[in-house]
């Protein structure tokens, strides 16, 4: 057959790759930013004003400076900033990268449209600018990793689907016949991540023309579709798609075959059909059906054995080549990041059981299990890829070898100081948490004492991110030098033959996974329908029956006043750190008000759009926090929360003292209630809404003013009625 002439689209790589790099390092500062602020609360303060006499703040705008950031360096906020952006920007930059170079060498042809690849990289960073701009501003859903506000989430989708078309296109005009499995781990990758954006994002926008949005789900079931898409954004956005540059670009560095192809088959279908089900040990003795948890349960531990395989694949590809290891960086960061993947992938099993989830839920045991996959894993196999790559686009040698090693040590640390405190930390935490006296009384009553005793971890972790954030300077400084010095090929021009056409019937004596290879249609198929099976038998059943969520006859739909409060506690990004799931433990129901062992029930979440039960237990449970604490000692708790718990490391939130309540959009809220959810709101309660809400408000004020005296005198120099309107 004829040779053809071609050429492969580098300048497509090249772009994603300054993104990945730029989007990396402002995704790190957002995630050091965090890991300071948990230390030291008062950065916004520090840095915009205050009227805290033992704070030298740079600015001298005293409270106002605060006030007027409106909450946009709040906490909460940063810390989806980081997450946000160190997922969709970075580690999703990185994998277009090893796709768009892998595929078109895969497949020896260039991507099937240039047109499309670059709607494809303009839509996805515009997306993440977008992302900046609406979460610094206080919109998002609180959805964990599906903050985005809708029309984001129809951008997300967009700009999914035409890479997917491209890729599909692409390998349609491949001349290559057989798919190898970086393909499969790439169309299995597509496949999910669709299906799983599209569900968990329904929502119902409050108007067309806004940013607000509610989600189509409530309380216990819109927690399990969103731990469904939580735990599979972790398999199908920092698993698989980095599973598939392990297949390319290992062997490639290595310059070794991948060690077995019938263990890359095992691996990519056992690891697709287990991982799905695995979502509902995130909820683990929440108010999610049992046979729900079980499940979750099972599935992780099951996961073990093909996320072991294809660890395993990744390692013995580097049988007889260990010599070359020592020095070659690429090599070196590809050996650590597949073996955090070992120890992540070993440590999350053990984690969804439920006797060590009682102890690592809610704590920093998470957050080191998270930053071991994502500093190691993702954060090595994307650095791996770009030693990789530059040199080679750049025809050059990379700048310095010496500085690559310095940066592989730097971030080795970085994950060392990063992970072991957060063990260290999580469980001290989860276990103070739950000790007794002789009495029966809390050990650690105070929740403070639980917080100020991890404070050091933190300090650590802080250290931990520092290495690991210097280690990233040294690359980008490699990477400009090494650019400067080479020459860009931007095509780079190939040849092969076009394939004969031997039509669909599978051969005589030919495997049939060999002949699946050939057939990327039924190939997807197949990926989409073993993923399908498990969460056809999760989520259907929970979002079906009637009586998975029992209701309880006490619990009436929020009042218009409480509808906004929940919008304000979204908009702060209060979920970040606080949970309401009172777990059926006798520390919790002690701790948290849970009178008569009221811990919490799935039917008290009926009216929850989004639910928020949290994830991460930096302060205590909300959920049975009304009327525990009088209505003065939360006003001044959110005014300054060391003023009523010193040590507190919660930040402040002045803002809320000091603006209106926008009411305008309260009674179109009470209507989608009932008109799409059908809350059982009368019209009477709809027409008086603003009444409702003013008698709601004026009681919270008269109890502030009879509580707390200074505030009475303070208000009564002000206009009457302006607390109210708060
Ligand atoms: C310089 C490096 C980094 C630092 C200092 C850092 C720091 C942090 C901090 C302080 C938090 C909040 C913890 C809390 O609420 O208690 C966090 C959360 C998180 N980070 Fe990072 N991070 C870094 C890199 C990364 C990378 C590279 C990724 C992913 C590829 C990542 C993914 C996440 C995720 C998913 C969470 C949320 C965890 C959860 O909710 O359980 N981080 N990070
Ligand atoms: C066999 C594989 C794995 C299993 C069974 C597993 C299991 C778990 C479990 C049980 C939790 C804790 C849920 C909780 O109590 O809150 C968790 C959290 C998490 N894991 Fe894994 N894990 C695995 C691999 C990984 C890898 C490789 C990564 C990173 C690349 C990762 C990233 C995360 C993240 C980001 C969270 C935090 C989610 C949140 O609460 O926001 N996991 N995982």
């Amino acid at each position: 057959m004829e040779t053809q002439k071609f050429s492969y689209d580098n300048s497509i790589v090249r772009a994603f790759l300054y993104a990945t790099i730029i989007f990396g390092f402002i995704g790190f500062t957002f995630g050091l930013t965090a890991a300071l602020m948990l230390f030291y609360p008062e950065l916004p303060e520090f840095l915009f004003g205050t009227d805290d006499t033992t704070i030298n703040s740079l600015s001298s705008g005293n409270i106002q400076g605060l006030i007027n950031t409106h909450g946009a360096f709040g906490f909460g906020r940063i810390r989806m900033l980081h997450t946000n952006t160190v997922i969709f920007a970075f580690v999703c930059n990185i994998v277009y990268v090893g796709v768009y170079y892998s595929t078109q060498r895969l497949l020896k042809t260039r991507m099937y449209s240039d047109t499309l690849s670059w709607l494809h990289f303009w839509t996805w960073q515009f997306m993440i600018v977008a992302t900046f701009i609406t979460f610094f501003m206080g919109i998002n859903t609180s959805k964990e990793y599906a903050e985005h506000e809708w029309p984001i989430d129809i951008l997300i989708a967009f700009s999914w689907i035409i890479f997917g078309v491209n890729m599909i296109l692409t390998i349609s005009k491949r001349r290559v016949r057989h798919l190898y499995v970086a393909i499969w781990f790439y169309l299995g990758t597509w496949v999910a991540v669709a299906m799983l954006h599209i569900f968990n994002n329904l929502e119902v926008p409050l108007s067309f023309t806004g940013w607000k949005s509610y989600s189509a789900y409530a309380g216990a079931k819109d927690a399990i579709v969103q731990w469904w898409y939580g735990h599979n954004a972790v398999a199908f956005v920092l698993t698989t798609p980095v599973l598939g540059l392990m297949y390319y670009f290992l062997p490639k560095a290595a310059d070794r075959p991948v060690f077995s192809y019938k263990l890359s088959i095992i691996h990519f279908w056992s690891l697709i059909f287990v991982y799905i089900w695995a979502g509902p040990h995130h909820l683990q003795y929440t108010a999610l059906p049992a046979w729900a948890q079980a499940v979750g349960t099972g599935f992780s531990i099951m996961l073990i054995a093909p996320s072991w395989g294809g660890m395993l694949n990744g390692l013995l590809t580097l049988r007889g080549a260990w010599d070359k290891v020592r020095e070659n960086p690429i090599l070196k960061f590809f050996v650590v990041a597949v073996t955090c993947y070992g120890m992540a992938t070993f440590e999350g099993p053990l984690l969804a059981t439920k006797n060590i989830n009682k102890i690592g839920h809610f704590t920093d045991w998470v957050i080191g299990h998270v930053h071991l996959g994502a500093l190691g894993w993702n954060g090595f196999m994307a650095f791996g890829v770009i030693y990789y790559l530059v040199p080679i686009m750049w025809r050059t040698k990379i700048w310095s070898v010496k500085l690559a090693n310095w940066h592989f040590w730097l971030g080795t640390l970085g994950i060392i100081f990063y992970a072991v405190p957060m063990y260290i930390s999580g469980f001290t935490q989860g276990l103070m948490w739950k000790q007794f006296n002789p009495d029966g009384t809390l050990l650690w009553k105070n929740w403070l004492d639980t917080v100020t005793a991890i404070i050091p971890y933190f300090k650590m972790r802080f250290l931990g991110g520092l290495f690991y954030i210097s280690g990233a300077i040294l690359m980008i400084v490699n990477v400009i030098a090494t650019v400067r010095k080479g020459s860009f090929q931007k095509e780079v021009p190939a040849e092969a033959p076009a394939l004969a056409n031997i039509g669909n019937k599978r051969k005589e004596g030919e495997g049939f996974h060999l002949w699946l290879e050939r057939m990327p249609l039924l190939l997807t198929v197949l990926s989409l329908c073993t993923i399908s099976i498990g969460s056809m038998v999760e989520i259907i059943p929970t979002l079906s029956l009637k009586k998975s969520v029992p209701t309880i006859s006490a619990v009436k739909p929020y009042s218009p006043l409480e509808l906004e409060g929940r919008d304000i506690y979204i908009r702060e990004g209060c979920n970040a750190c606080h949970s309401q799931m009172i777990r059926p433990f006798r520390d919790e129901i002690t701790r948290f008000n849970g009178k008569n062992g009221q811990y919490s029930k799935a039917g008290e979440f009926i009216y929850d759009r989004p639910f928020l039960w949290g994830s991460k237990r930096t302060g205590p449970d909300l959920h049975r926090e009304g009327g525990k604490n009088p209505s003065s000692w939360h006003y001044k708790h959110m005014y300054n929360p060391r003023s009523t718990s010193a040590g507190s490391i919660m930040p402040r939130y002045p803002w809320l003292i000091a603006t209106n309540l926008d009411r305008s959009k309260m009674v179109d809220k009470m209507k989608l209630m009932k008109n799409t959810f059908d809350v059982p709101y009368t019209k009477a309660q709809i027409d008086s809404a603003d009444q409702w809400a003013n008698n709601q408000s004026a009681k919270i004020v008269k109890d502030i003013f009879s509580e707390a005296n200074d505030l009475k005198e303070a208000y009564a120099k002000r206009p009457q009625g302006e607390l109210e309107k708060k």
